[in-house]
């Protein structure tokens, strides 16, 4: 996946014009977006697709699908359906529950992003220490594309270690949470930016901070 500046939008805001209008205003400096659950439980489905139809975006669906294998492969179904190109797909729940979204993936020539561990605080509760274990398993199942923390640098270090450089991993927690772009990018093909962009008072020049920031 190719991503603009280096930068995917984490798309959290809830209401689906004023997500248009954000998008619209910072168009340019991206081509990859992140929808999660805020807008796609406030406006639904549709959120996927308004957007996969007035943007030539790559669209990254941040559902953190978590479940038991037949409950995953609905859910994957859906978003695919709706217009995703990619879906984020939790690896604490085991093979059986992750290679049920990549066989949905398949179907639609999609792909899977697997989350390794998590950029939060309370992340070092339980997942710490997890992340290479659940990325040799996305290796033995031949997945491609993972999250990891910008936050814990050294936890994302380990895991683009075990994955090796051609993996694409993807990266939340710069800015609000205390994460630095720069330092992220020595590890991590793109960053996933919510609340620096859109909780800015102009998003266009917050934007344009950070792109000027990121120099490698
Ligand atoms: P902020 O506002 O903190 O938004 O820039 C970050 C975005 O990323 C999501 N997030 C994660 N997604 N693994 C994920 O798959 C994580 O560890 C993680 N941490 C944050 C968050 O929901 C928001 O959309």
């Amino acid at each position: 996946m190719e991503v603009k500046n280096n930068i995917i939008l984490a798309l959290d805001l809830m209401d689906i014009i004023k997500s248009f209008e954000l998008v619209e205003s910072i168009s340019k400096y991206i081509n990859t977006i992140k929808i999660g659950y805020p807008l796609t439980l406030a406006e639904g489905l549709k959120s996927v697709t308004v957007f996969k139809e007035n943007f030539e975006f790559n669209t990254i669906c941040d559902y953190k699908v978590a479940d038991i294998p037949a409950t995953n492969e609905k859910i994957a179904d859906l978003t695919f359906k709706a217009g995703a190109d990619s879906i984020i797909v939790h690896g604490f729940v085991g093979k059986d529950s992750v290679a049920a979204s990549c066989d949905v993936a398949l179907e639609y020539g999609k792909e899977i992003f697997l989350l390794t561990e998590m950029s939060h605080p309370g992340a070092i509760q339980f997942l710490k220490g997890k992340g290479e274990k659940i990325a040799e398993m996305g290796l033995e199942l031949g997945i491609n594309n993972y999250v990891a923390p910008s936050t814990h640098l050294d936890r994302l270090s380990s895991i683009r270690s075990v994955l090796g450089k051609d993996k694409f991993i993807i990266s939340p927690g710069v800015g609000t949470q205390g994460g630095n772009p720069n330092d992220t990018l020595k590890y991590a093909d793109a960053l996933i930016i919510g609340r620096s962009i859109y909780n800015a008072e102009n998003p266009e020049i917050a934007i344009k901070e950070i792109i000027k920031e990121i120099t490698v």
